[in-house]
């Protein structure tokens, strides 16, 4: 029998998934009226769809494919792990050996004193799992009252109810009843939207004011943890001014505030150094790790925990009540220990914070003059791209994420996964990325720019 034609695959998993499949973030009834992509195939920072178009993945997936598609060597450490051992579980005083490994390896590479790790299958998890060790610290200290955790607008922690509490996306709230009570938002470091007439570095002192002054409002002795990450991804691609971070590390030493870092966008070489802690000289009491922890290739999270919080979990002398069935997972932790090597043996956080890192944010701030861009920011291997409709007052369109849709649609036409955070056109692309990639990353999205202002001018939007 002859083999389907592509396009007739292609109908056939766009019907099953529109008849089986519930999206993440996907308005189910919209999607059922489109044609869903299919996604079948991945090389280095490239993906392709099922009706063979190449797509260059500028977003390395979710922020998470650090070392590129179809590595030979993770498969092949997934399958070796698989047939030495494929599971057991970390319950009952037991490990493997993969997860010992995973877990001084990365006591290792993150910041001094962070030399404990609690595996978990997702960032979402691990959060979840870090406001519980933060719970189980203070619970531990004999202050209880110490339950708040004060996170960020624009934050992105997850999905899980305690993830979501602390994220600080306002659409993620009212469908599930969220936040939970004791999750409290303080403004963003989001200068280029809120900055007004302060400079960055003015406004970096300010919005770490925000937090001094909301512990001294709900009273210190009820305040437990302060979560955010180093730069913020998912709510628009917010680097902090350089005030920023210092002044929020006083601040919480000042007031005995666990200081959390959720590391899973910045983990792994992103910022340009190992973690987005190593780029902002931050000190954090726990970090949250995923996405380039494996590459994405398998899922697996972790959460590290320092001296701080781990000689109370140490010295306890009891039962810590949590874990899950693949805690530890031997199969993911075998991959993200090889994952690990390959971003060694091919100094990928080196190439991030040098010589590729700086071809790629200079070549992405030359779109900065372009009619449509108000701002180019990034560090390392991440950059955003603010869209605007009036660049000399830093205005936005009137209809927050319209124009960022154009655009990102152009892009998807035009060969470049490129994602749209409102009106923020977000890159975060494999770690491996050539210079040349970056050349076609930039002529691509310049001609998609050059598209969308064109349907701008067309739609009357300006
Ligand atoms: C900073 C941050 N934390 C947590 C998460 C949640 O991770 P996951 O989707 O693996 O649950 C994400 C996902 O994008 C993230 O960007």
């Amino acid at each position: 029998m002859a083999a389907e034609s592509p396009r007739r695959d292609t109908a056939r998993w766009q019907e099953l998934d529109r008849l089986h499949h519930i999206h993440p973030f996907t308005d189910f009834a919209a999607l059922a009226g489109k044609k869903v992509r299919v996604i079948t195939r991945g090389k280095g920072v490239y993906v392709w769809d099922s009706e063979g178009r190449k797509l260059l993945d500028g977003m390395a997936g979710l922020w998470a494919v650090n070392v590129g598609y179809g590595r030979k060597e993770l498969a092949d450490a997934a399958q070796r792990q698989m047939m030495e051992l494929a599971y057991y579980n970390s319950f009952f005083q037991t490990t493997t050996v993969p997860t010992a490994e995973l877990a001084a390896k990365l006591a290792a590479i993150t910041p001094a004193g962070l030399d404990l790790a609690m595996f978990c299958n997702s960032g979402s998890e691990a959060n979840d799992s870090m406001v519980k060790l933060v719970r189980y610290f203070w619970n531990r200290q004999g202050q209880p009252k110490r339950k708040t955790i004060i996170t960020r607008r624009y934050g992105y922690h997850g999905v899980t109810l305690a993830s979501a509490s602390m994220s600080g996306l306002t659409p993620m709230h009212p469908q599930w009843d969220l936040p939970l009570p004791g999750f409290v938002h303080i403004q963003a470091p989001y200068w280029y939207g809120e900055g007004g007439d302060m400079s960055p570095e003015e406004f970096g002192i300010h919005a770490a004011k925000a937090l001094e002054l909301k512990i001294q409002e709900l009273g210190p002795e009820t305040v437990a943890a302060f979560v955010a990450e180093p730069v913020q991804g998912a709510g628009g691609l917010i680097v902090p001014p350089s005030t920023y971070w210092p002044e929020i590390q006083r601040i919480c030493e000042t007031y005995g505030v666990l200081l959390v870092a959720d590391e899973v966008i910045c983990g792994f070489g992103r910022t340009g150094r190992w973690f987005g802690s190593d780029t902002y000289g931050i000190k954090p009491d726990l970090m949250i790790l995923a996405k380039g922890l494996s590459s994405a290739y398998i899922p697996i999270a972790a959460v590290m925990v320092g001296e701080r919080v781990g000689e109370v979990i140490t010295g306890a002398h009891e039962e810590l009540v949590h874990g899950f069935t693949y805690s530890g997972h031997p199969t993911a932790c075998a991959v993200a220990l090889e994952n690990i090597a390959i971003i060694e043996r091919e100094q990928l956080v080196e190439r991030a914070g040098g010589e590729v890192g700086d071809y790629f944010q200079a070549r992405l701030r030359e779109l900065a003059d372009h009619p449509l861009i108000g701002e180019v920011r990034g560090v390392g291997l991440i950059a955003g791209m603010e869209i605007v409709a009036d660049k000399a007052k830093r205005r936005h369109f009137a209809k927050p994420g319209e124009v960022g849709l154009i655009c990102r649609n152009h892009c998807f036409e035009n060969g470049l996964i490129m994602r749209a955070v409102r009106d923020i056109m977000v890159l975060a692309p494999p770690l491996i990325i050539a210079r040349a990639e970056i050349d076609e990353i930039v002529e691509k999205a310049r001609h998609c720019l050059d598209l969308t202002l064109a349907d701008v001018q067309r739609l009357g939007l300006l």
